[in-house]
């Protein structure tokens, strides 16, 4: 292995390589609870399995929906389309909004279980959380797939890699 290949497991280093694992760009959405939806940016999404429709969403502990994950026992996964960067961001903290107000940056429905849907994703699943372990700082949420929602639009997804937003060619 040569040098530009380091091998350890330090934290910092952990984080760099991290960098280098390009991930779908998808925002967790939960329904009310008193009176305000919530969500967050969360690029620790991944399919669980086929039968039942399963994923997995790793949502940091002292995020403000991890007590309502644990809570509700619903949410959606939005993977977000090129174009949705401020989404991202107001979702991702970077844009100093919080809680309801996250939702005036862009259009938002309810699904027929009153979850949020972002219009103009890629794709929403509706879930049910099914089962939740923590593992250090992260919860780690399965949920099975009750509704999926696909764009009829070929959009491109938004990705995020290398601490910049990106898409494909
Ligand atoms: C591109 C991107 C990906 C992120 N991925 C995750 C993730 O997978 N899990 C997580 O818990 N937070 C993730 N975050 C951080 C949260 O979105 C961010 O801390 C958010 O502000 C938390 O919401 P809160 O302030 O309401 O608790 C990500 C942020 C960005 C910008």
């Amino acid at each position: 292995m040569s040098a530009a290949h380091r091998k350890t497991s330090a934290p910092v280093l952990f984080k760099q390589g991290m960098r280098a694992l390009i991930g779908a760009v998808n925002v967790i959405a939960v329904p009310d609870v008193d009176g305000e939806p919530g969500g967050l940016t969360a690029t620790a999404v991944t399919s669980l399995s086929a039968d039942p429709p399963s994923l997995l969403v790793c949502i940091n502990t002292n995020s403000s929906i991890a007590p309502v994950l644990t809570l509700n026992k619903a949410f959606s996964v939005n993977v977000l389309a090129h174009g949705q960067e401020d989404v991202a961001g107001a979702f991702g903290g970077q844009k100093n909004v919080r809680g309801k107000a996250r939702f005036s940056y862009g259009t938002w429905t309810r699904s027929d279980h009153d979850i949020p849907l972002l219009i103009g994703a890629r794709v929403n699943f509706e879930c049910a959380v099914e089962d939740l372990h923590t593992f250090a700082t992260h919860l780690m949420v399965i949920g099975r797939v009750v509704e999926v929602y696909i764009s009829p639009l070929p959009l491109k997804p938004l990705l995020y890699g290398d601490g910049h937003y990106l898409t494909t060619g």
